[in-house]
C-alpha cells in the first residue's frame, strides 16, 4: 500500500466488529508506530495497549466517571471560536446527522457515549507524554499517533482517535496503572470496522489549500 493510499483511505471508524486483531498484528503496529521521529530522538512517549475484556472494563470505569463529571467532547478553545471553526463543526454534524439517523442511533450523546466505549473496538492504544517535558512535546506523541493511524491502514485495521479520554486522567491512570509523571493525551480505538454500518460511511471534508496554506 502506498502512503498516499493509507492517507486517503483512512477515516475515523465509529462502529467496530468484535473480531480481534491478532497479537502479531498489534506488535507490528506498535513497531511501526515507534519509528516516528521525535526531537533529539527523545521518544517522550509511552503507549499502553488495552485488549479484549480489559477494553470493556476500562470503558465501564469511564462511563462511571462521566456520570460524576459529565465531561463530553469539546473543542478545547482558549478563546471564542472564530466563525470558520464553528462552520467546520457544523459541517461535521451535518455529515453525521443523516448517517446516525440511518443507523437508528440517537444523535444526542452518541459521540460522548461512543468515545468512552471506544465504539465497541476490541483494542485501544493509549498515548501518553512524559511530563518531564513541556506540553509542546505532545507534538512528538501526535506524530507517532499519526504513524499509528497510517500503519493501521496497511495492516487492514480501522481506527478512531479518542481525545475525550484526556479529560479522564484519573480513571485512565488508575485503571491502567499509568505512572503519575505521564499525561494521557489521546487513545486510538482499533479493530475492524463494520462494513455495513452507515456510521463508517462518513467522509469528513477539509478546508481547501487556499484557506489553510500560505505560500511565500
Ligand atoms: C486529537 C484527536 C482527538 C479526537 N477525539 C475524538 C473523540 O474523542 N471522539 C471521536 O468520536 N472522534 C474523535 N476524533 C476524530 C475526529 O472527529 C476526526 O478525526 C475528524 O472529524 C476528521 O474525520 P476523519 O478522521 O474521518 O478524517 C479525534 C481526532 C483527533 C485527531
Amino acid at each position: 500500500m502506498l502512503v498516499s493510499q493509507a492517507i486517503e483511505g483512512r477515516s475515523s471508524c465509529r462502529d467496530f466488529q468484535a473480531k480481534k486483531p491478532a497479537r502479531e498484528t498489534m506488535v507490528r503496529l506498535m513497531e511501526l508506530t515507534i519509528r516516528a521521529p521525535s526531537a533529539i530522538n527523545l521518544q517522550p512517549w509511552q503507549f499502553t495497549v488495552v485488549r479484549d475484556e480489559e477494553v470493556a472494563r476500562l470503558s465501564r470505569q469511564l462511563q462511571k466517571a462521566k456520570t460524576e463529571t459529565g465531561q463530553g467532547c469539546a473543542p478545547d478553545n482558549l478563546q471564542p471560536l472564530a466563525e470558520k471553526y464553528v462552520e467546520r463543526k457544523r459541517q461535521l454534524s451535518r455529515g453525521m446527522g443523516p448517517l446516525l439517523e440511518e443507523a437508528g442511533v440517537e444523535a444526542a450523546g452518541f459521540i460522548d457515549q461512543g468515545s468512552l466505549n471506544f465504539y465497541g473496538a476490541p483494542a485501544v492504544v493509549v498515548a501518553c507524554l512524559d511530563r518531564t517535558f513541556k506540553p509542546v512535546r505532545a507534538f512528538d506523541v501526535g506524530l507517532a499517533v499519526g504513524w499509528l493511524l497510517l500503519a493501521a491502514r496497511e495492516l487492514g485495521l480501522d481506527t478512531c482517535p479518542i481525545g475525550l479520554i484526556a479529560a479522564y486522567q484519573e480513571p485512565m491512570k488508575d485503571f491502567l496503572n499509568i505512572a503519575d509523571n505521564y499525561e494521557v493525551l489521546v487513545a486510538v480505538a482499533l479493530g475492524y470496522g463494520n462494513p455495513d454500518s452507515p456510521l463508517n460511511r462518513l467522509r469528513s471534508p477539509r478546508a481547501g489549500l487556499e484557506e489553510v496554506v500560505r505560500w511565500y
